[in-house]
């Protein structure tokens, strides 16, 4: 008989119902340590708990997250709140005893990253931060390509992800696009994570950055017949500099909610002076690499079903963003079960308060109009 793990959401909102989603489909994992199961759910809004009553592991809904957390039917927690309340939220499930899978960007800012990171050490518990498109065959692909060392000299990085889901300057405002509630750091906080990820697990930390920051459209409906300011940022560009072999290697984190015709668009491109990577969400089965021989080639290859950890799904299958999510927690609950092996694993808390530390870097490039180091 495998293991249990039971899991408990506070925030039934968009990301909570894809974790539903995920784990409801869990037996699709072939040759899997441990099984995971939804117990409990937690939302403010009546109607967001309601939608969990048709999932039958579901024992518990409430709107108050102490009493999910002192429910001795859940051994995991997954927070998706808005920014403002992870800090508060996190803190409550470690002080609990429970292991968190946390939303990023694991706190509304860097003080906050900090604090959760330095409750999670002294907790014990096991913590990761969300970031799923890694998990996608491409991404995966693309990661090894990088660390297989066939790049000859780096020339450059692009990895980023486009939204264009506030293009429409008639969309009401919701909570991600004011500082109080996402946070100074804005877009950088809602995607900039899916950024970052890969990057860092190569050891491609940057040194510098200059920051370009847009804030498009200063104000929108808010949804009751007046207007809301909206005060967070909408796209940023992070020129790095990375050392990487010795050399100093521009690599630029492209996160945007208003990228004309983009959906929900993660890509990494890597180039080298022999071999080079290009992959991307808008073609999900694509992969690019480029080789240098006596001719410059790139080649595209249809790469299939194959994540990290097997399932039943054919392999010429195409994977999409229940996939990957699912394969994000396939490796969260593996790693914490150490079972991770060499498989990639979900973002550290160190990696998160490094992330932290770019965008409050990014911040400071932006308002001084230079290149800021980041510590
Ligand atoms: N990994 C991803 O691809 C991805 C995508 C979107 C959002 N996110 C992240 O997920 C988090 C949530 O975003 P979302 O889009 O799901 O937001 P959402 O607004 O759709 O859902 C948030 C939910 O939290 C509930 N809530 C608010 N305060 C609460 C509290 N104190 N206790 C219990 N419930 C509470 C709200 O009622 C709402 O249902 C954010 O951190 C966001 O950055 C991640």
């Amino acid at each position: 008989m495998k293991e249990i793990v039971r899991i408990g959401i506070i925030g039934g909102g968009l990301m909570g119902r894809e974790v539903a989603s995920a784990l409801s489909r869990w037996f699709v994992l072939e040759n899997y340590p441990v099984r995971a199961e939804l117990t409990a759910v937690c939302d403010l809004v009546e109607a967001q708990r309601e939608w969990f009553r048709q999932i039958p592991t579901v024992k518990l809904l409430t709107a108050d997250h102490r009493e999910l957390l002192a429910s001795p039917e859940v051994d995991v927690v997954y927070v998706a709140v808005p920014h403002h309340l992870h800090e508060a939220l996190y803190l409550d499930v470690l002080k609990a005893g429970k292991d968190l899978l946390a939303e990023k960007p694991f706190g509304i800012d860097l003080a906050a990253a900090r604090a959760i990171a330095e409750a999670a050490r002294v907790s014990g518990r096991f913590v990761r931060c969300s970031s799923e498109f890694p998990f996608l065959p491409g991404a995966q692909r693309a990661y090894q390509f990088a660390r297989a060392g066939k790049l000859g000299t780096l020339l450059e990085v692009r990895s980023g992800f486009h939204h264009s889901s506030d293009l429409d300057p008639a969309k009401p405002a919701n909570w991600k696009r004011q500082v109080k509630t996402c946070g100074k750091i804005g877009v950088m906080g809602d995607l900039g994570m899916h950024a970052v990820h890969v990057p860092f697990r190569l050891g491609w930390k940057p040194k510098r950055v200059y920051a370009q920051l847009q804030k498009i459209y200063p104000e929108r409906p808010d949804g009751k017949g007046g207007t809301a300011i909206c005060d967070t940022w909408d796209n940023a560009l992070l020129h790095t500099e990375v050392e990487i072999a010795g050399a100093e290697v521009p690599v630029r984190f492209e996160t945007k909610r208003l990228a004309p015709g983009e959906t929900n668009t993660w890509f990494l491109e890597i180039l080298g002076t022999d071999g080079g990577v290009r992959y991307s969400t808008k073609e999900p089965k694509t992969l690019w690499t480029f080789q240098r021989g006596k001719e410059q080639l790139w080649q595209r290859t249809d790469l299939g079903f194959h994540g990290p950890f097997p399932t039943i799904t054919g392999g010429i299958f195409e994977p999409g963003f229940p996939d990957c999510f699912l394969q994000m927690w396939a490796a969260f609950l593996a790693e914490r079960a150490g079972q991770l092996g060499d498989r990639f694993g979900c973002v550290t808390p160190q990696e998160a308060v490094q992330s932290h530390e770019l965008f409050e870097a990014a911040l400071q490039s932006h308002a001084e109009k230079r290149a800021i180091d980041v510590h």
